[in-house]
């Protein structure tokens, strides 16, 4: 099965996959993990992709469509994935929906999580991450327990994106709105649209996300 979290950055897409994917047993698959590593990496695809998204724009629909075909046929995603960033336009939506009926897979449900964007400015600039493991943080919403000390893995090297700044949000948000948003209906008309409220705190989101799971899987 397959679960979508659709919503504008900085809802908690990342924060919420994460924890599905270890609660459910599935893989998290994030098109934007994906692209920073092409880009650190110096992959034709990453040196394309660089510029893009630093300046907060949506890569093409044809290289980030590529980066996902390949990652879902890899067999640990055959029980099951949890696309976080993924699709973003109608055009990836269409070629999901291509990739999931050749390989069985129908959509579980996609969820929207949804926020107002005044909130999201404050959420992307106070963002950090570990870069040893990945685990996400926030300055005010989400502290490691002790400060510059990873809780899941004791790592110190804490770093933040070149894209969370207060300038790229306003891209990256108007890119949602024009080119994201419609994808609400999209799977609205197919009966698999789920609306969670993601302003509320992130346990709370996290226990609304994993009953819609329970019932969806
Ligand atoms: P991507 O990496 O997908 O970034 P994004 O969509 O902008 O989303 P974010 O990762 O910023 O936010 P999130 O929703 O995961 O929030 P998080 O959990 O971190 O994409 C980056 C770029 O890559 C794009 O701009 C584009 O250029 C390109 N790209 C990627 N996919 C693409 C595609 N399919 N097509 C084309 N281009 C693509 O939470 C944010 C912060 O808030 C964290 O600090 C967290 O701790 C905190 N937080 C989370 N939830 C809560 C809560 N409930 N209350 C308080 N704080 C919270
Ligand atoms: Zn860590």
């Amino acid at each position: 099965p397959v679960l979508i979290l659709l919503g504008p950055p900085g809802a908690g897409k990342g924060t919420q996959a994460r924890m599905l994917a270890n609660h459910f047993e599935l893989v998290q698959l994030s098109t934007g993990d994906m692209l920073r590593a092409a880009v650190a990496a110096g992959t034709e695809a990453g040196q394309k992709a660089r510029a893009v998204m630093e300046a907060g724009d949506l890569v093409s629909d044809a290289i980030v469509t590529a980066i996902l075909r390949e990652r879902l046929a890899e067999p640990d995603c055959r029980a099951g994935v949890i696309l976080d960033g993924f699709p973003r336009t109608g055009a990836q939506a269409e070629a999901l929906d291509a990739l999931l009926a050749r390989a069985g897979q129908p959509v579980a449900a996609a969820i929207s999580l949804d926020v107002d964007d005044a909130s999201m400015v404050e959420r992307i600039t106070g963002r950090f991450a570990c870069a040893t493991c990945g685990e996400g943080y926030h300055e005010r919403y989400k502290k490691p327990l002790q400060s510059g000390i990873c809780d899941t893995c004791g790592g110190t090297d804490m770093t933040r994106r070149a894209d969370d700044t207060a300038e790229t949000v306003t891209s990256r948000l108007a890119a949602y709105h024009a080119q994201t948003a419609p994808l609400i209906a999209h799977y609205a008309g197919r009966g698999v649209l789920r609306r969670v409220d993601a302003m509320a705190e992130i346990d709370t989101v996290a226990n609304e996300l994993t009953a819609i799971a329970e019932r969806a899987l």
